[in-house]
């Protein structure tokens, strides 16, 4: 197994989703946890010293051991990690005048080819990400130039007696386009069989499970997207009766959603699930109210009295078990440092866990969007769950703009049933990142037949997007679009115009609300 020694970068973790890629083992250790004895006992094939923020010049800055070079393994140091290596291993580190670098840089070869390099520079040049504030000005003995950009001469340099690798940019970036063959190739170098797989991931993380949990009780807040339901089961599956979930209906769920969750998750899977259908509640207390940001507060804020009252009912739970994933860990930590502004508040049971002094388990918490996904198959979820697109946690709340009523709400969902059937049916689900309709507060004149209509309007929304920060429309024939539209009128009653919505991410937001 490859050890990943963490100096705090921001993108520690997508090292690890390379290595994962390349179906290579690895952990990540914080440098503070790395000492002498854990090396010995972790035993690493391979390690990678990774970035972060401090700065080797500056006194008390992170260190790994010194026993890490002496293990005779092959090391990858990354930026923070290169300047620890050149630092620690007899080379000078210094601070800018001029040669910060951040974004986009390009790198040109030096001297020989290397087999760290295999696959770079079929360009003359390779471009990479770079982002550091000090340099690299004197290697260490015994390392050599292999790549050198404008503003860092030791862009990329190697001991190959030693099997040590230092680069100053970040490969693991998107930014880094060839990124990935340096990873592969540093694996190959260190001899690894690449035979790890999503199997190995599930054993490894039931067992974590269950060192961190005990004999104790686990509740988890069951909404049906993919993340909590993949923890679920994994959770299950590790801890078996000692987990009860809550399914919290708040009424503003998709035709069917409901009974399609505890049927599945009850039936199927036989987890412990309590469907709470406080449907009623919901409802009354959003009665009246329009404004966006005040129906997504009081559905959050009624989720967790909610989940609060039913998780009171179990006795004795200790643990609180989250879908979290690595982007929702990231997204929470600010880069800039510095207030953003408020979009949305956006609805999960964050705060959950301080209030009914419960601990966490998230065992997803390393884990990207696909990885969960893949994850999912792997215990048996259906394809056509996992692939599902996401669906947001206040529900049809933030697609019915203005009040909310009954009435509204069962028309949105006989017409967003629909609109899915219709995409399912073209052969288009999959292309798109989320598709559903939005109810207008219009009611506009229509003829149908010989009469006079006077029904509501509504709006078809589909994006593509990889991360749901940025979204297209989706490029829709206008025969699809014709005949989705007819459909829906004679379908559904109650809507008698459709109209397609053609903003991108930004300057729209993908849900109305
Ligand atoms: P927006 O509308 O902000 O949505 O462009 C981006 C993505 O986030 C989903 N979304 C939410 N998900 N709780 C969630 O769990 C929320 O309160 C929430 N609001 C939006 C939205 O469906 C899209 O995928």
């Amino acid at each position: 197994r490859l050890l990943i020694v963490d100096f705090g970068s921001q993108v520690t973790q997508l090292i690890a989703r390379r290595l994962r890629e390349l179906n290579v083992y690895c952990e990540i250790h914080p440098y503070q946890n790395v000492t002498p004895a854990f090396l010995e006992d972790f035993a690493p094939k391979a390690v990678i010293l990774s970035g972060g923020p401090a700065s080797v010049i500056d006194e008390g800055s992170p260190r790994p051991p010194h026993a890490i070079f002496d293990l005779g393994v092959p090391i990858l140091g990354i930026c923070y990690g290169q300047q620890v290596m050149m630092q620690m291993l007899g080379g000078k580190v210094e601070r800018g005048h001029g040669t910060a670098e951040f974004g986009r840089a390009y790198v040109t070869p030096e001297k020989d080819r290397i087999d760290l390099l295999n696959g770079w520079f079929l360009d003359a040049r390779e471009q990479v990400w770079m982002s550091h504030g000090d340099h690299v000005s004197a290697i260490a003995p015994g390392f050599e130039v292999y790549g050198t950009s404008p503003n860092a001469p030791f862009a990329i340099t190697a001991d190959l007696e030693r099997n040590f690798y230092a680069v100053q940019f970040h490969p693991e970036v998107h930014h880094t386009p060839n990124g990935r063959t340096l990873y592969e190739n540093f694996v190959k170098l260190a001899e690894f069989s690449g035979d790890w797989t999503m199997g190995a991931y599930r054993e490894e993380a039931i067992r974590k499970i269950r060192d961190q949990v005990g004999d104790k009780k686990v509740i988890c807040a069951l909404s049906g997207g993919v993340d909590s339901s993949v923890a679920a089961v994994l959770i299950h599956e590790a801890i078996g009766a000692q987990l009860t979930c809550v399914f919290v209906d708040h009424g503003l769920l998709r035709q069917n959603e409901a009974t399609e969750v505890v049927t599945m998750f009850r039936d199927h899977y036989n987890l412990p699930l309590i469907h709470a259908d406080e449907s009623e509640l919901f409802l009354s207390r959003l009665d009246g109210v329009s404004d966006p940001e005040t129906k997504r507060k009081i559905i959050g804020g009624l989720f967790i009295d909610v989940f609060q009252r039913y998780a009171d009912g179990i006795d004795g739970a200790e643990y609180l078990a989250q879908g979290t994933l690595y982007p929702d860990v990231i997204e929470s930590v600010s880069f800039s440092g510095g207030p953003s502004v408020t979009i949305k508040s956006h609805h999960n049971v964050g705060g959950l866990p301080e209030k009914m002094g419960l601990k966490l388990v998230e065992p997803l918490r390393e884990l990207f969007k696909d990885e969960v996904r893949a994850l999912g198959h792997e215990l048996g979820l259906p394809a056509s769950f996992i692939g599902r697109h996401p669906f947001p946690g206040p529900g049809l709340a933030i697609r019915c703009p203005g009040e909310i009523t009954r009435e509204k709400l069962e028309i949105l969902r006989k017409a967003d049933a629909v609109y899915i059937d219709q995409i399912r049916r073209h052969g288009l689900y999959d292309e798109i990142w989320q598709a559903f309709v939005a109810i207008l507060p219009v009611r506009t004149v229509g003829v149908m037949g010989d009469g006079r209509t006077y029904d509501y309007a509504c709006a078809l929304r589909a994006v593509t997007s990889v991360d749901g920060m940025t979204a297209d429309y989706y490029p829709f024939s206008h025969e699809f679009l014709g005949e989705t539209a007819t459909r829906i009128i004679n379908e559904v009653q109650g809507i008698n115009r459709v109209t397609y919505d053609i903003t991108s991410k930004p300057p729209g937001t993908i849900e109305w609300e």
